[in-house]
């Protein structure tokens, strides 16, 4: 994955708890780099290797770790330039959902190796949708709970997440129902 990801990662330790136990996962990751290169692409074991170091040193799980980051990343890549690319990708959370796809394309121009997920959405009852998630890359279902929740922060929308559908179970993909709150009908 891009180094713009590793980078978060680095950064979300650091924040959270202190760069002795950045240094302390990078460590146990076996990752000599101290300084990603944004848009540099680097292995994703690489990466895998730092969830699963951060989880053993941080007595998180895996997954638990992978939903701080989506949530983490939604702030990050907002702060780190491509606030107008969020912009552009929609002002309410189920229109930011459907357009998923076309935010990964823009990134993609700048990002040309960029291998990015692939999403499909189904308008549910009043307050819920269906979020399909397609990935080349296995075990990251965590992570898409994590950012839409922080997407759900970005539009003061309170929101639940739920996992219809596992690959790990078998499922040909991903299925979040996500229930939501418009804010225009909160007391
Ligand atoms: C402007 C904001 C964003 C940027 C710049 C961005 C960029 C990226 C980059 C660079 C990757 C790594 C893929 C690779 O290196 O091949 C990635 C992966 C991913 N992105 Fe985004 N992204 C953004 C927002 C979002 C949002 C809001 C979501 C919400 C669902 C999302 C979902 C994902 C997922 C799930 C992956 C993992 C890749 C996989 O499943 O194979 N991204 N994105």
């Amino acid at each position: 994955m891009y180094g713009l990801v590793n980078q978060a990662i680095r950064d979300m330790i650091c924040v959270n708890h202190g760069q002795e136990i950045w240094v302390k996962v990078r460590e146990r990751a076996d990752v000599e780099i101290e300084q990603f290169e944004g848009m540099e692409p680097y292995p994703d074991d690489l990466t895998h290797r730092l969830v699963m170091a951060a989880s053993l040193e941080l007595q998180q799980s895996p997954h638990a770790l992978l939903r701080a980051f989506g949530e983490f990343w939604v702030r990050y890549t907002a702060a780190e330039g491509y606030g107008p690319l969020m912009e552009m990708a929609g002002s309410s959370l189920p229109e930011f959902l459907h357009n998923l796809d076309d935010l990964h394309a823009r990134v993609g121009v700048n990002f040309p190796q960029l291998v990015p997920p692939a999403f499909d959405t189904e308008e549910m009852e009043e307050g819920t949708m269906h979020l399909h998630y397609h990935s080349q890359r296995q075990g990251l279902a965590p992570m898409v709970i994590g950012l839409v929740e922080g997407l759900g922060d970005r539009f003061e929308t309170p929101v639940e997440v739920e996992q219809l559908a596992c690959r790990t179970d078998g499922s040909d993909h991903d299925v979040f129902a996500v229930h939501y709150v418009d804010p225009a009908d909160q007391p």
